[in-house]
């Protein structure tokens, strides 16, 4: 279905700003960290040592810590999938003349790209995972694609990224300072400058939906409505072990980041409060009868989620994936 011709228009407006998007929230890559500033080099003559000291670190951590810290990475390096939803946005052009949108979308897709890289290598190193069976699960995810519910609607698309960078950078960082806690300063330092990342890509979406707010505000808030009335998704919605069905590991690998508190429910409430505070969601007025509903609707949403959480006990059962072994050594 086309979008209006307003949503286009308001593309190309906000478009015209990309460049200084790229210049305040993305770093040029000739000064931004690589994945082997974080790990050992192996041109040195004791590479030998710091592999060892990744070994050794790493046998701290439970069952659940590798699970989710495989997942994180698994989700991270299905890059693929979040380029290509992108750019197929409407009022993205990246065949002729290459618009603003698809260069940000470009840059952005090339910070990510570190994350995965970052937590693969790592992963690799530690010894304690079984990285074909991740490979595989990294392949079907990018073959199974996702289904985030925005469509081709930057609005939409928008509040998504707005959302998804700041839940990574909040999983991001809670895997680091539980590494920390267990003396795994490598692994806590990576997962802390991964989040460094999501959060100012965080700042650039929801800043590009606060300008979107400016021109067409009605169809912003019934867009915002919209996606929290179908509900955030995460990235690795569909995510499997090999041998298994579609999204056969979603649940397994979000009730271990629950039970260690690297993402709960809460902290997705928490997410919704900090954007509605952000764009000032109470002080629209002048809005259509329906965006009126659909910003009550929002104002009132947290505070509806977080009776609904207190009554949802997190299972405790501690699924095997083929990621990781019972005692966490292969
Ligand atoms: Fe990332
Ligand atoms: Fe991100």
């Amino acid at each position: 279905m086309a979008l209006s011709n307003i949503r286009l228009e308001v593309m190309k407006t906000v478009e015209k700003q990309v460049d200084s998007f790229v210049d305040k929230y993305l770093i040029p890559i000739e000064d931004i960290w690589q994945p082997t500033d974080l790990l050992p080099n192996l041109q040195s003559e004791n590479y030998i040592d710091e592999i060892k000291q990744i070994r050794e670190e790493s046998k701290e951590l439970g069952y659940d810590f590798w699970v989710v810290l495989v997942a994180d990475m698994v989700t991270e390096e299905a890059l693929p999938t979040y380029e290509s939803w992108l750019m197929d946005m409407e009022g993205v052009q990246q065949h002729g003349r290459q618009d603003g949108w698809s260069k940000w979308i470009r840059h952005w897709t090339g910070e990510e790209n570190r994350h995965g890289d970052t937590l693969n290598k790592y992963l690799y190193l530690s010894g304690r995972v079984d990285m074909r069976e991740i490979e595989k699960t990294t392949q079907y995810l990018i073959s199974d694609g996702f289904d985030i519910g925005t469509g081709r609607d930057p609005y939409r698309n928008f509040i998504y990224t707005s959302f998804q960078e700041l839940a990574t950078n909040i999983s991001h960082k809670r895997v680091g300072q539980l590494a920390k806690n267990k003396g795994n300063k490598m692994l806590a330092k990576m997962c802390n400058v991964i989040a460094g990342d999501e959060m100012r890509h965080h700042l650039a979406y929801r800043e590009f939906v606060n300008i979107i707010f400016e021109h067409d505000p009605s169809e912003m808030m019934l867009a915002f409505q919209d996606m929290m009335k179908k509900k955030i998704v995460m990235p690795a919605q569909f995510i499997r072990e090999s041998g298994e069905g579609i999204a056969t590991a979603f649940e397994n690998f979000s009730n271990a980041a629950q039970r260690l508190g690297v993402y709960t429910t809460y902290d997705y409430i928490d997410i919704l409060s900090k954007l509605n505070e952000y764009w000032q969601i109470d002080k629209f007025t002048s809005l259509t009868d329906d965006a009126e509903k659909a910003r009550d609707y929002l104002m009132a949403l947290p505070d509806r989620m977080t009776r609904i959480a207190s009554r949802i006990a997190v299972p405790q059962d501690q699924h095997q994936f083929k990621w990781v072994a019972a005692n966490g050594v292969l």
